[in-house]
């Protein structure tokens, strides 16, 4: 039952857990006197639990990463089977885990990729994509979207659109931002998806011509970026980035970072789509998180560019044994327990038709839209305007409420701004799905009077 309190709460020990963190450990993106962490406890598949007893549906898989769910015993037990046999070995050696762990990312992408770059993480494997795209193309310059997040390291925050960005950025980092395709918030003024396609289409090719297609290594996207906002591309716009990436002999680099291994409800996100890229990365779902691991996909023509000629780029824990453990442990699991096409039924029969329900039902829902386990309510004040419910970059009372009001009621929930993303584990049942389905219904109860429309 979501919200029930699970065996031995110890609300003593919580509250050594929160201050020792609040004495020594700096938060991430966070003004460090401003926030209060939850501990928390414990979690098992769909649900984490704090000191207290109380347990909470996970519908953020923490960043969006847990896509196995917490826990999961075959790839606990292929970590604590590593361990025992040998828990680290240098990057430079040839290792069977790492070897093994290559071979099954490989075999879920297209023919023709065929090797990986191991990294810690999501922003090492986009810093290591474009390096290898500049150093393939001889060119500098990298093209990514404005409503885009691509890690917190130095090229991959700067190849951010969103505002994480702006603190970070020194003008020096060769990225040039455009806008990518959004029906819902259409910065082409279009009325339908072809519009859509076409106009964003046109903006792109219209920036690489007056940026100069010969100063261009890469268009990098995430294939539906996530934390921007979970926008599925129109039908044809990425095949038409494809067509004129050829056509400048610019690479194409797919983040597949969060959308990738299961959460869209197929292995990679661009299987839905009529697009092969040139580099692919990943991590997050790769293991779920359950040791750092990140990468880059490459295919064969930029392999070959570095078979005479060094890559120069290494990490100490480049394909680390635990974290390769665990990600052929994940895979296999997947394979075997049918999670990604769980995902996709979820979505389709599950979160997709309720998530539509609740639109019709709460004014304040002014577009439900995602895929698989991959989903964003965009909430607005005015369902004409548009209007934001919190502003870009910002947060707001209404937001704030429905946080605590879903907190309360037993869920954990992602916002961003003014959406909020439904991104349970892969594996969460039809039982879970309909039960955060109905908690969510009665959390936006808690903000009707915020609508102003
Ligand atoms: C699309 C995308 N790329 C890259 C990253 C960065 O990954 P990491 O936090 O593992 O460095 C993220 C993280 O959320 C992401 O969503």
């Amino acid at each position: 039952m979501v919200g029930s309190p699970v065996a031995s709460p110890d609300p003593q020990r919580g509250r050594e857990v929160y201050d020792l963190d609040r004495a020594h450990v700096f938060h991430s993106w966070s003004a460090q006197g401003l926030i209060s962490p939850m501990a928390l406890a414990g979690a098992e598949g769909s649900y984490v639990w704090d000191y207290d007893g109380t347990r909470y549906l996970d519908l953020s898989s923490q960043l969006v990463n847990t896509n196995i769910g917490h826990q999961h015993p075959k790839v606990v037990a292929a970590i604590q089977e590593q361990a025992g046999r040998l828990c680290t070995i240098a990057p430079q050696h040839a290792n069977d885990i790492r070897g093994e762990a290559a071979r099954l990312i490989t075999s879920k992408a297209p023919d023709g990729f065929t090797h990986v770059f191991f990294t810690n993480g999501g922003a090492e494997a986009v810093e290591n994509a474009v390096r290898m795209a500049r150093l393939h193309t001889g060119r500098q310059k990298v093209l990514a979207r404005y409503r885009s997040y691509h890690g917190g390291t130095q090229t991959a925050v700067t190849a951010t659109g969103d505002p994480r960005r702006w603190p970070n950025d020194w003008w020096s980092s060769g990225v040039v931002h455009f806008f990518g395709p959004f029906r819902y918030r259409s910065p082409f003024y279009s009325q339908t998806d072809e519009e859509e396609t076409e106009r964003a289409l046109h903006h792109l090719e219209q920036t690489i011509r007056f940026e100069g297609p010969s100063t261009i290594a890469a268009v990098l996207l995430e294939t539906i970026p996530g934390t921007a906002g979970i926008m599925p591309p129109p039908p044809g716009y990425l095949a038409g980035v494809r067509e004129i990436c050829d056509r400048f002999g610019i690479l194409l680099i797919l983040d597949e970072v969060m959308a990738g291994f299961g959460r869209a409800g197929s292995w990679f996100a661009f299987d839905h789509y009529d697009v092969r890229p040139d580099l692919i990365t990943f991590a997050k779902g790769v293991n779920s998180g359950y040791v750092p691991l990140g990468g880059v996909i490459i295919s064969e023509p930029v392999v070959a560019t570095f078979s005479e000629r060094v890559y120069p780029g290494g990490l100490t824990y480049s394909g680390h044994p635990l974290a390769c453990a665990a990600a052929v442990a994940t895979i296999t699991a997947m394979d075997e327990e049918g999670i990604v096409t769980h995902a996709r039924r979820i979505g389709d029969d599950v979160l997709g038709p309720g998530l539509a329900a609740l639109a019709e039902r709460h004014p304040v829902i002014g577009e439900a839209r995602g895929i698989g386990v991959f989903w964003a309510l965009d909430l607005v004040k005015n369902r004409e305007t548009k209007e934001e419910l919190a502003p870009y970059g910002g947060t707001s009372e209404a937001m704030a409420t429905l946080l605590a009001g879903l907190k309360r009621r037993g869920v954990l929930p992602f916002a961003n701004y003014h959406r909020l993303h439904v991104v349970p584990p892969c594996t969460i049942s039809e039982t879970e799905a309909k039960e955060a389905l109905a908690i969510l219904d009665d959390a936006l109860g808690d903000i009707a009077g915020y609508y102003e429309g």
